[in-house]
């Protein structure tokens, strides 16, 4: 699955400097950023840590206007974390509804995904604070983020960037979820 420097490197990870490069995944990187997707959702420790991609949402993942914002975590050129801000209301509807902020302009923190040889590296905490910086240019009252319960990775990297926990629910589409949320104005 790995290759065997992947594996050597994950093991001795610790004593190697990380210089990884934070942008927006562009469209030429789809290959990559499909790959990236396959290998940690087919790899997940509990499958419910992850509300998979609807078939549009896959089809959109460079759409800006109607899905959401895409960075990634780049070591040279190769895509080793990805994460998502989701700024369609209509999307987020029913989750807008879970929170009681359904008069809000709301975005989302989500599709945090990063490759298990650089786990624990702060990469998603990176990138889910220039999402925060985005939204709050971009004018949103609240960004909001769920966790499983038993996502432990999720969750700390999720308060790490100041969001709250606010209640644990199982949402409409029947996924246990730890709910989170920051006031941006
Ligand atoms: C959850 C996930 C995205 C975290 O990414 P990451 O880049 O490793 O997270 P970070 O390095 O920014 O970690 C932030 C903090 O959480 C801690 N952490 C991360 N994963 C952890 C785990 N599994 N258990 C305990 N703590 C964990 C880190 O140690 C760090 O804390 P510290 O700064 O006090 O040391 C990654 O583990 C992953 O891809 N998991 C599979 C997919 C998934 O479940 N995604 C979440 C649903 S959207």
């Amino acid at each position: 699955m790995f290759s065997e420097i992947e594996n050597i490197f994950a093991r001795f990870k610790g004593g190697f400097e990380m210089n990884l490069i934070y942008k927006k995944v562009e469209e030429k990187d789809k290959q990559q950023l499909f790959n990236l997707i396959d290998i940690v959702l087919s790899n997940l420790e509990n499958q419910e840590y992850f509300i998979p991609y609807e078939e549009w949402e896959l089809k959109s993942m460079f759409d800006e206007k109607n899905y959401a914002y895409l960075y990634g975590a780049y070591d040279q050129d190769k895509l080793v974390g990805m994460a998502q801000l989701y700024i369609s209301q209509d999307m987020l509807a029913d989750f807008k509804r879970e929170f009681h902020l359904e008069n809000d302009k709301v975005c989302e923190l989500g599709g945090n995904l990063v490759l298990p040889q650089y786990r624990g590296n702060g990469i998603t905490t990176k990138l889910q604070a220039m999402e925060l910086n985005l939204a709050k240019e971009l004018g949103f009252d609240y960004v909001i983020s769920m966790a499983h319960p038993d996502n432990i990775g999720s969750q700390k990297t999720l308060e790490k960037v100041g969001l709250k926990f606010v209640k644990e629910t199982r949402l409409s589409n029947g996924f246990l979820r730890k709910l989170y949320v920051l006031k941006l104005k």
